[in-house]
């Protein structure tokens, strides 16, 4: 027996992230763009390709510890505490969410 979560096959902690200045909280073990689906910013239907080809999942990002925006594919960057996602490309749903 382990006391060990990795070991033992538990998910990581979640971390803190703001998405659009929406704090949630995010699997640190899923890439951004699942977190961003979870959230409702894109449909089931969506014509992401989930594996960094597309370019439909481009985002600006705040590193944690930094104040420089960055432009990154949300498919190949993995949340951190204190991310900060402050722009979403124009494949993403965003009406929907600024209505709740
Ligand atoms: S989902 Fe296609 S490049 Fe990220």
């Amino acid at each position: 027996m382990t006391n060990d979560p990795a070991r033992a096959g538990a998910a990581p902690p979640l971390v803190e992230i703001t998405i659009l200045g929406r704090a949630c909280l995010a699997r640190p073990d899923m890439t951004l763009v699942w977190v961003l689906y979870d959230q409702g910013y894109i449909e089931s239907s969506s014509r992401f390709c989930w594996n960094g080809t597309c370019l439909y999942c481009t985002v600006h990002v705040v590193m944690p510890n930094s104040r420089k925006v960055v432009r990154a594919k949300a498919c190949e960057i993995f949340p951190a505490a204190g991310l900060r996602v402050v722009k979403l490309g124009g494949e993403f749903l965003l009406a929907p969410r600024l209505a709740s």
